[in-house]
């Protein structure tokens, strides 16, 4: 108990300060950031890597090269704003596809053949007979972080925190084979994973993409990704369906100050070896061709910077002979880079810098760079001679594409899916079970909740789209829902389920099945500042609440990308399962949950929180006081002891629990309180599914209705383009602003029945509010009569119909 009051305090001392993501860090990091390379583990690159022929090869080649082509290999374009025809002017070693950049001619979710062809004319210029012009293939590179998942068609396998509740390589490295199959399949080279963070922060929005707090299970998974994803050293080649991998982000992204993505690991030397590099000696030695460098910080200096990180200890101790790439735009964080400009990132030990915008004026700054003697040709030879050997080794100068033609076969073929529904099935962790599962096959079971029957929301970030919003069921041909995975193994047992997302019944099934969890994100949205789930309006505990008074059994299946703080929910529930983010392969969840034909076997990889401050509960960490430890995991043949009653008490100040809703179901959830000035008042009415479940504003002349509470820095929610999203219904017409501090917009407030709002936060900043402090964030005002009904008022992702009013 003592552990909850000092996580509480700590939290409430930054409270009277403005909060928000980019809150101040209480001390300078004052620690070092220079590294001992001696005291590092050694490591190596296969031989096969350098074999003398190829080496003889890249001789050959590089001394035809003039420097604009050298320096050419140095730089990555993003396919959003490179076109194949700008690589006679600017011969660039690579481009990428960012996770919202879409193929030539065709949009974002698009099948394979677009990708292919976009493939196809990047290469087509870049190995065009012309004179002067030395032909080198272009590497294409994209996230295939879980599967090839900017394809739509593709097998969406786990999200990397479930796979690590698998302890299975064996598993991991068939997930990688055929990532890497269905990656090749598409015309695509590289794919950037595996992320081998070590998230020590549960509030950063990435640490799903980590597959544990504990450095061990990380290491003991690397080689088998990079073995899954590139062939075993000297079996490499897109020939064979194996494409690149990159380790990623080296090093210590899973290590920064509160957990705020891009931030500073304040770590010790030690930590940094022993927790965040864990994962880079096997993969290191299993011959992992490329590494990404960091964003983050290593004792305030970033990591894109870092020669002693990237050259001494990688290059040299690690013996690391592929390339290292960076992230995007990751250079011009350094002091005096900007995206178009960085020569010391490439003297710190990056090869090829990843310039998705900014790729024009660093190819010219860098020639410059080098004509000017402040980037060394013998780097420039040497980051070179790495990025061709990968080529090399990756079999770019090999045209012949077999894989190109089969990938009608590959992508989403029925052996890779059914690869993903082991996984699914191998990672779902029971952490609660009073004897409702194993569901009997000839019963009738109700599938509820918002996430029941939702690919997208079943398959998180990184999904066809950056962030994985905007995605609906036709997106996902040949996927498996949850809910559809159930009714079938329902239906085979000789039972029924019935899809009814809001919990609703005619005839009182025998148990209900309820799927709700995290919306989908990816980096700096999904950074939370407590680990407490749906602070402020807990409306999936309330559907738990009314099944459970109804007397109907509960099953949980929560989907998160992380533990979080769900003691309510434990509580409302009479089996509970962590089925994380499971990708394409619903079905995966029947397998275990129903007729109990396949038992439990996920194991926690993190440590689940008693309380919503624990942030960063690591196994073996100082008062290690976890509500399910490292390792737990009932099944149906381990039982395990009953989880007793919870407290619900979350133990963090609900100021900074909740800084994003506004009003939702009726009230206003704190720290948040209703203020009306001048002639407009207030009831509460019913809204489209609950009585009393909006307000009305009703204004007889001029007035203001204002949220108010602690000042919230929105800074990053505005960069991460937030909206402000409101759902109304005019009542009569009239004219109402919006305003998020002193930035005011007018919307053009649609009549009949509800509507949805949606306004960037960008347009408030725009209109001039201070969004590093807003103390009011929002405020409606008339200036004559007026009546608009809120039935919800919160800043969302959703970016359908987001604009500024005019
Ligand atoms: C991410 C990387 C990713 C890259 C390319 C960056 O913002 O940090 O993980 O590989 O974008 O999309
Ligand atoms: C791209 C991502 C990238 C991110 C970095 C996005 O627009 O689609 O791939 O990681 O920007 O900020």
């Amino acid at each position: 108990m003592k552990r909850v009051f000092r996580a509480a305090a700590v939290l409430l001392a930054g409270a009277g300060a403005a909060v928000g993501w980019a809150q101040t860090a209480p001390s300078a990091p004052g620690g070092a950031s220079v590294a001992h390379p001696e005291r590092w583990p050694a490591a190596h690159s296969p031989a096969s890597l350098k074999d003398p022929a190829t080496e003889a090869r890249i001789t050959a080649l590089m001394a035809r090269m003039t420097l604009e082509e050298k320096v050419g290999q140095m730089i990555q374009g993003d396919i959003g704003s490179v076109k194949p025809e700008d690589l006679r002017r600017y011969p660039l070693g690579s481009v990428l596809a960012g996770g919202s950049s879409p193929p030539l001619g065709a949009p974002d979710r698009a099948p394979a053949a677009p990708w292919i062809a976009t493939a196809r004319a990047f290469n087509a210029v870049a190995m065009e007979a012309r004179p002067g012009h030395v032909a080198v293939p272009i590497m294409f590179g994209v996230d295939a972080v879980h599967g090839n998942n900017n394809v739509v068609g593709a097998t969406l396998f786990p999200h990397n925190s479930a796979l690590g509740a698998m302890r299975d390589p064996e598993l991991i490295r068939r997930i990688g084979a055929a990532t890497a199959a269905e990656t090749a399949a598409a015309g695509i080279d590289w794919a950037f994973g595996p992320t081998l963070t070590v998230p020590q922060d549960d509030r950063w929005g990435r640490a799903y993409e980590g597959y544990s707090e504990d450095p061990a299970l990380v290491a003991s998974y690397a080689a088998a990704m990079v073995e899954g994803l590139q062939g075993r050293a000297g079996d490499w080649g897109v020939q064979k369906g194996h494409v690149a991998a990159s380790a990623k982000h080296f090093l210590g992204d899973g290590g920064t100050f509160e957990g705020v993505d891009q931030g500073d690991a304040r770590v010790s030397e030690e930590v940094l070896i022993a927790t965040h590099a864990a994962g880079y000696k096997p993969a290191v030695d299993a011959g992992v061709l490329t590494v990404m460098a960091s964003f983050s910080s290593w004792n305030g200096a970033k990591m894109h910077g870092n020669r002693s990180l990237l050259t001494d200890v990688l290059k040299g101790r690690m013996g690391f002979d592929g390339f290292v790439v960076g992230d995007w735009n990751g250079h011009a964080q350094l002091p005096g880079c900007t995206n178009a400009d960085c020569p010391a990132t490439f003297a710190a030990g990056l090869d090829m810098a990843m310039a998705p915008d900014g790729w024009r004026g660093m190819f010219d700054t860098t020639v410059a760079a080098v004509k000017s003697g402040k980037l060394p040709m013998a780097r420039v030879d040497d980051a070179v001679r790495r990025i061709l050997r990968v080529k090399f080794k990756t079999g770019l100068f090999d045209p012949a594409r077999p894989y190109e033609n089969r990938s009608a076969t590959e992508i989403g073929s029925a052996a890779h899916r059914a690869v993903a529904r082991e996984a699914v099935a191998k990672s779902l962790v029971l952490l609660k079970n009073d004897g409702v599962l194993p569901l009997k096959a000839g019963a009738n079971i109700l599938v509820a909740g918002d996430a029941a029957d939702d690919v997208g929301r079943q398959s998180g970030g990184w999904t066809l789209s950056w962030q994985g919003d905007g995605n609906t069921a036709k997106d996902f041909p040949g996927a498996t829902s949850i809910y559809a995975g159930i009714a079938a193994a329902m239906k085979a047992g000789g039972g029924t389920a019935t899809l009814s997302p809001d919990g609703s019944f005619a005839k009182k099934p025998d148990a209900a099945v309820v799927v709700f969890g995290e919306r989908p994100y990816a980096e700096m949205r999904g950074d939370v500042r407590t680990l407490e789930f749906e602070p402020g309006d807990k409306q999936s505990l309330a559907l738990l609440k009314k099944l459970k008074a109804a007397g109907v059994p509960v099953v949980s299946v929560f989907l998160s990308g992380r533990p979080l703080w769900v003691n309510p929910e434990l509580n409302a529930s009479d089996a509970f399962v962590a089925a994380w983010f499971p990708g394409s392969e619903g079905a995966g969840v029947a397998d275990v949950l129903v007729g109990g034909r396949r038992d439990f076997n996920g194991k926690l990889s993190y440590s689940w929180p008693r309380n919503a401050g624990q942030f960063t509960l690591n196994r073996g960490g100082a008062g290690y006081d976890p509500l399910f430890p490292f390792g737990y995991g009932l099944s149906y043949a381990a039982r395990g002891a009953a989880v007793p009653t919870l407290s619900e008490v979350s133990g963090v100040d609900a100021s900074l629990a909740n800084t994003s809703l506004f009003f939702a179901r009726g009230r206003v959830p704190a720290p948040f309180a209703l203020k009306l000035d001048g002639a407009v008042k207030s009831r509460a009415v019913d809204s489209a599914s609950a009585q009393e479940g909006a307000v009305e504003l009703a204004w007889t002349g001029a007035g203001t209705a204002r949220v108010t509470g602690p000042a919230l820095n929105l800074e990053r929610e505005t960069n991460a383009d937030l909206n402000l999203q409101v759902t109304y219904r005019v009542e009569r017409a009239g004219p109402v602003t919006l305003a998020m501090g002193s930035g005011r917009v007018t919307p053009a407030w649609k009549a009949g029945g509800w509507q949805v709002l949606r306004v960037p936060l960008k347009c408030f900043r725009d209109a001039g509010a201070a969004v590093a402090s807003v103390a009011e964030p929002v405020a409606f005002a008339a200036s004559g009569p007026a009546t608009l009904v809120i039935s919800d008022l919160r800043l969302a992702t959703d970016p359908e119909g987001a604009v500024c009013p005019k």
